[in-house]
């Protein structure tokens, strides 16, 4: 197991979409999830995509919970929404890969979230509050979609300027 490097936006690969992760070989994903996960509490986070280390494909991991000590692990291969709230709340989002950059994003309450389990099950749940504004950013990152592309022009020009002068 190991820290792997996060990539930092603007890297070209943050705006690829991924591609379905093969089921076929469930140790190396598992492999590849233990080392994403390493990599997500060191960083500190509570979310992190494979993209967000290189790897194109369709899995993330979250743990919402245990910045607060309520370790809550979950591994998500081919993730996808089910159902949505109707209604769209803002909420504040930093990212791993955009560091010091906190956007305010407007996204569905909640969410049904189905996924494949490193298990090989596939399952679904219901989740509201950060864990499903967690999920929703996740996803976002398997889709080539990082906060500043759910921002308007003009609030995404100017915390985008901020953060590549900064990062310069
Ligand atoms: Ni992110």
């Amino acid at each position: 197991m190991s820290v792997l490097p996060i990539l930092r936006w603007p890297d070209p690969r943050l705006a690829q979409p991924c591609a379905p992760v093969d089921l076929g070989d469930m140790a190396g994903l598992a492999t590849l999830v233990g080392e994403m996960f390493e990599t997500m509490y060191a960083a500190p986070g509570r979310g992190l995509a494979a993209p967000q280390v290189g790897h194109m494909l369709r899995l993330f991991v979250m743990d919402c919970g245990w910045k607060e000590g309520d370790m809550t692990p979950l591994a998500c291969l081919n993730p996808e929404i089910l159902e949505a709230s109707a209604t769209h709340v803002p909420g504040d989002e930093g990212c791993l890969s955009i560091p010091g950059v906190m956007a305010q994003v407007l996204r569905p309450d909640w969410v049904v979230l189905g996924w494949t389990g490193l298990d090989g099950t596939r399952q679904s749940r219901r989740l509201q509050g950060f864990e499903a504004r967690c999920a929703q950013h996740e996803l976002d990152h398997l889709d080539g979609m990082v906060t500043f592309h759910r921002l308007g022009a003009a609030d995404r020009a100017a915390l985008e300027a901020d953060y590549l002068g900064l990062a310069q």
